[in-house]
């Protein structure tokens, strides 16, 4: 028979995998916008990368909180997600409007998916389970569906090659989540 310990642990490293890996995803989001403004030029596009980012930050900052709340340290390949964020913004960010919201698209339908299932196996376990981290990725998920449809509204679509980059970004997205998750 499971102690009590042994049998919250898997629960508790479930719990704790989310938030990290959420926390990493939302720190690289923040920076893929970084790294695009640091290179977007067209009024239209800077603020809507802006307003997309502010969200990113109060994002990353629900996570930080839920980290400290958890006992969760950030994921050990941060520094790593750092670079590759950033680099992904300024190189779609150079290749103009379209390729940055072509960024978003693709990433935020991974998100979008991502997010949904987190919330379908807390609620498995119990509909109220952790119902703060439940909220917290209720209210991420609602943004990351604005994005997605605010790029989707500036045709990112049209930009050519757009299905050969939103399968190469999400098959590395699907990677970076899985790494993220266990260290
Ligand atoms: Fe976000
Ligand atoms: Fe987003």
């Amino acid at each position: 028979m499971k102690t009590p310990l042994e049998q919250t642990t898997p629960l508790s490293s479930l719990v704790k995998g989310m938030i990290r890996v959420n926390h990493a995803g939302e720190f690289s989001a923040k920076r893929i916008y970084e790294g695009q403004l640091s290179m977007l030029q067209d009024p239209h596009s800077r603020a809507l990368v802006q307003h997309m980012a502010a969200q990113e930050a109060v994002h990353l900052e629900k996570f930080s909180e839920l980290c400290d709340k958890h006992h969760v340290p950030p994921t050990k390949l941060l520094p790593l997600w750092d670079t590759i964020s950033y680099g992904l913004g300024v190189v779609s960010g150079a290749l103009g409007p379209k390729a940055a919201m072509a960024c978003t698209m693709a990433v935020e339908e991974v998100i979008e998916t991502h997010y949904e299932n987190q919330i379908k196996r807390l609620q498995d376990i119990q509909p109220s389970y952790e119902q703060t981290l439940q909220n917290t990725i209720g209210d991420c998920l609602a943004d990351e569906r604005d994005h997605h449809n605010l790029a989707k509204d500036e045709n990112a679509e049209d930009l050519l090659g757009f299905s050969f980059l939103k399968k190469s970004l999400q098959v590395a997205l699907k990677v970076a989540i899985g790494l993220s998750e266990r260290t």
